[in-house]
């Protein structure tokens, strides 16, 4: 089968298409809106919607191209139905279902999340189940336990901020540029992680959830109570906190893979891009297989949806309605 997938949920427009026979995908087209969202430190919705129209068509029309196929050689169309924002969501849906119609093609719609979480399957080697993941984007810190496709049980979650959302507000409070979590990043490359202590929310209770917005407050009040907010400053706050996000998660995989007995740890969403953790995890967790995309594929794309959406179609119908979800929990799949 191949499947066209369409991504809008937040600020990227991704397409792609997924070839099931080969496991691979074809072609795939993403534009990002990043820029345009920087000036405002952060995704504002209206903008996101009203710019994934004038894209969806065009990067359609070039994906078909640069994998050669006509629509009729399309088995199938995969659109993000949340979670994500309500009008960027509603963009891609209503698309996605006209395709369906125009083309005579079933339609699904898929869980964001799912895909972040599904999108490992395209490496080599892929993790097999059960697996614990941790996912990990501007809007979600998720730590889920997956048995198979559609089979998910949600052990932990943020009760404030979501991992990415910490690092573009630091990076906000530093006077980064948005999306802050790479620019934090490159920061802390020339930091010393070691020159601040911050807190590591929640590490002492038994419990899976995170909570990263003292975090962030700890970060405000160092910011506010230094009066030379020098380049050497902002390189070791962003290393100390990135530290400090990094062991925080290790300890919460740590506790998860143990309470369930789990061997495999498989890691997704846009915060999956930061080098310093990749290499953290590695570090730490010895004699865990750890599975991370490609880092293209870690922040939004349309690879993930198309994927996502073969396995969908595979065992459901075709939807007649333009379904959006913004707030859907994996575990209700
Ligand atoms: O998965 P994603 O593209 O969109 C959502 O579904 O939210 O994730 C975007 C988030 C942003 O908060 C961005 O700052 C963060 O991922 N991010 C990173 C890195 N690259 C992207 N955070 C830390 N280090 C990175 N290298
Ligand atoms: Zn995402």
């Amino acid at each position: 089968m191949r499947i066209l997938g369409i991504e809008t949920s937040c600020d990227e427009t991704g397409v792609a298409i997924y070839d099931s026979d080969d496991n691979i995908i074809l072609a795939e087209q993403l534009f990002t809106q990043a820029s345009k969202h920087a000036q405002y430190g952060g995704v504002v919705p209206e903008l996101a919607s009203r710019d994934h129209i004038p894209k969806l068509l065009p990067l359609i029309s070039m994906t078909l191209e640069e994998a050669n196929l006509s629509p009729d050689e399309i088995d199938g169309i995969a659109y993000t139905s949340g979670p994500g924002l309500r009008g960027p969501l509603l963009t891609g849906a209503a698309l996605a279902r006209s395709l369906s119609i125009g083309w005579n093609k079933p339609c699904v719609g898929i869980n964001h999340m799912e895909a972040h979480l599904l999108i490992n399957l395209l490496e080599k080697p892929a993790p097999s189940f059960p697996f614990l993941t941790l996912l990990i984007s501007g809007g979600h810190c998720l730590l889920i336990k997956a048995s198979g496709i559609g089979e998910y049980e949600q052990l932990g979650q943020t009760r404030d901020d979501a991992v990415g959302e910490a690092f573009d507000k630091v990076a906000r409070l530093l006077g980064l540029s948005y999306p802050g979590g790479p620019e934090v990043e490159k920061m802390a490359k020339e930091g010393d992680h070691l020159s601040y202590v911050l807190p590591r929310p929640m590490t002492k209770e038994n419990h899976l959830d995170f909570s990263f917005s003292g975090l962030k407050t700890a970060v405000y009040y160092l910011v506010k109570s230094q009066k030379q907010k020098n380049q050497e400053f902002i390189q070791n706050i962003c290393a100390s906190f990135q530290n400090a996000v990094a062991e925080t998660l290790i300890n919460k995989c740590k506790r998860a893979l143990s309470v369930h007995n789990l061997s495999r740890l498989v890691v997704g969403g846009g915060v999956a891009a930061n080098q310093y953790l990749r290499d953290r995890l590695k570090v730490e967790l010895k004699g865990i297989d750890l599975f991370f995309p490609k880092l293209e594929r870690c922040t939004d794309n349309g690879a993930m949806v198309a994927l996502t959406g073969f396995y969908r179609l595979k065992k459901s119908k075709s939807e007649t309605s333009i379904n959006i979800k913004p707030r859907w929990n994996l575990s209700e799949i």
